[in-house]
């Protein structure tokens, strides 16, 4: 039996044509259905739904032998006991520091000011913030960071854009962008030795079918 993690939403909607390309087809529509165990067309493949921060460690220690996880994710997970052999270009965003279009950030950074910044992704931010020189307050949050520099909680926020539709709407500007994001093919490396061939034909199907 193959075990590939999934997350509900754009993850497991722009994961399905890929499955197709490999001739996998999953029965079950996760956005009606309550089942989080589904099953596909091939007898020996199904798919598990989990959050998606939960799809490396699901792939660490087993639970799922390969998954598809955003590259935050996988920063932020530190990415121990996983193989990543593709960028499977999808859920394409980006990283990015916002802040309320009348913070003057560029002054604030210039004047070596100490900046609280409110995130879901603690390592990249502090990883970024430490590059650039620049001392901060984390303050870490679940979601809904836009909300942070509206109520005074942050001055700045570390977050994923895309259309920039969601700043847009709470009167945010994107000051810095911080690294491009898509989504990786995650695969345990235990289960790759002892699944290898099964392994190697789904990567290699997943593989040629990249959208370009
Ligand atoms: P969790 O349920 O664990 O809190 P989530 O709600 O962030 O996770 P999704 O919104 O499905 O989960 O995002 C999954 C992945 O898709 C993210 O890790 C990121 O790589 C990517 N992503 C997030 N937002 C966007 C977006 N607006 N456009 C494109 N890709 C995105
Ligand atoms: C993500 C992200 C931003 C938004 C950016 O949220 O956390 O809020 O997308 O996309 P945009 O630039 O196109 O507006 P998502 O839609 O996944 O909502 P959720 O994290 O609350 O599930």
């Amino acid at each position: 039996m193959i075990t590939l993690a999934l997350s509900k939403g754009r993850i497991f909607d722009d994961t399905l044509p890929l499955l197709r390309a490999a001739g996998i087809e999953v029965l079950d529509d996760p956005e009606t259905s309550r089942k989080l165990i589904l099953d596909t067309n091939q007898p020996d493949v199904r798919v598990v739904l989990v959050r998606a921060t939960d799809v490396p460690t699901y792939v660490q220690y087993g639970g799922a032998d390969l998954g598809v996880a955003g590259k935050d994710v996988l920063i932020e997970h530190g990415g121990e006991g996983l193989y990543q052999p593709l960028d499977l270009r999808i859920a394409a965003c980006r990283m990015s520091v916002a802040v309320r279009a009348d913070f003057d950030y560029q002054a604030a950074v210039k004047q070596g000011s100490r900046l609280r910044v409110a995130t879901k992704f603690t390592t990249i931010a502090r990883d970024h913030f430490a590059d650039k020189g620049v001392h901060i307050d984390l303050i870490k949050l679940y979601g809904s960071m836009e909300l942070a520099p509206l109520t005074g909680l942050a001055d700045a926020i570390v977050d994923l854009v895309s259309t920039g539709n969601t700043l847009r709407a709470n009167h945010l500007v994107e000051v810095e962008q911080i690294m491009d994001i898509s989504s990786r093919l995650v695969v345990n490396q235990a289960a790759l030795k002892l699944k290898r061939e099964p392994l190697r034909r789904l990567i290699d199907a997943f593989a040629s079918a990249i959208p370009t």
